[in-house]
């Protein structure tokens, strides 16, 4: 990964992500790095998870936070380029810029500017690979290998970025997909070529109204209202699904990249397939083991 950016899920390969899990697992033991760099965080959406995840990350593996989490108090507002931003932070001295952007495409022309390796954090509903990596991540921990599971992608197929960059990394095992959701919601609805990739990978999945109950793992997803074009058709659809604990197979588990709206009920927190939290947690140590491996750490030093 050595000065390398991240842009797409669909830029790992199995081997690099099965390094980033193993660096990952041992930073999750307590295993501490001391690689002295700095990290710039250009958060143009918002973020709460994601934003403290990679901070808290950098302070693991011994980096400094430079940026901001916050645009409409920076130099965007009085019409300055995100190129311009992105190089005065490294001039600054950021040696990786983590990019989270409204605009598809920002972090991939970002990665073609600047000399700096960048890693997207979300851009608009195309991708959101540092998710993925902790989403995959955390289905291992619980079922050790991947091939032969079958996973549930369920909600906002059209306009989320989790389940694309989710669906993409799942493609280096041997998993089944179903996407759940209404047609208006659907993978061929979405503005990229998801559906195109996913067939020329090879990706054995099924598209669904409703959920099936031969699962193993259930990832679902929030309506992204701010998203939609039309707030009608948001209200049309807003409580298509919501998580019902009693089709669910007893040693299954439930993710969600949170933030929840009201697909899981609070009432379901407790029960031991609910691993949201856990998979939160997950995402401090690998996007700590990704940034690791960007910044040229390797166990011989
Ligand atoms: C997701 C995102 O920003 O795409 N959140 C996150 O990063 N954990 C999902 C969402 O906002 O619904």
């Amino acid at each position: 990964m050595k000065n390398r950016s991240l842009v797409s899920a669909l830029d790992l390969k199995k081997r690099e992500i099965l390094d980033i899990f193993d660096l990952a697992d041992e930073i999750k033991k307590g295993r501490r790095l001391e690689i002295g760099r700095t990290v710039a965080l250009l958060f143009f959406e918002p973020s709460t998870r994601t934003y403290y995840s990679f901070n808290t990350a950098a302070a693991l593996i011994g980096c400094r936070v430079i940026g901001f989490q916050n645009p409409s108090r920076t130099s965007t507002k009085k019409g300055e380029s995100l190129q311009d931003t992105a190089r005065m932070f490294v001039g600054y001295g950021a040696d990786l810029i983590v990019i989270r952007h409204s605009r598809a495409g920002a972090p991939l022309y970002l990665s073609q500017v600047l000399d700096v390796p960048v890693v997207n954090a979300g851009d608009d509903s195309r991708e959101h690979p540092t998710q993925a990596l902790l989403d995959v991540y955390t289905i291992r921990e619980r079922f050790g290998d991947l091939d032969g599971l079958k996973v549930g992608i369920m909600g906002d197929l059209r306009y989320g970025r989790t389940p694309s960059s989710l669906a993409y990394l799942l493609s280096n095992w041997k998993v089944h997909i179903d996407f759940i959701a209404p047609d208006l919601l659907q993978i061929d609805k979405r503005n990229d070529s998801l559906e195109e990739r996913l067939k020329r990978l090879g990706v054995k999945y099924r598209k669904r109204e409703e959920l099936d109950a031969d699962i193993d793992v259930l990832y679902v997803t929030r309506v992204q209202r701010e998203r939609f074009p039309d707030e009608a058709e948001y209200e049309r659809v807003r409580n298509s699904y919501r998580l019902d604990p009693s089709v669910l197979p007893r040693d299954s588990i439930v993710l969600h990249p949170l933030p929840r709206v009201d697909e899981i009920p609070p009432s379901f927190d407790s029960d031991p397939r609910a691993w949201y939290f856990r998979q939160a947690e997950n995402g401090r140590y690998v996007r700590a083991a990704l940034m690791a491996g960007i910044l040229g750490w390797s166990d011989g030093q």
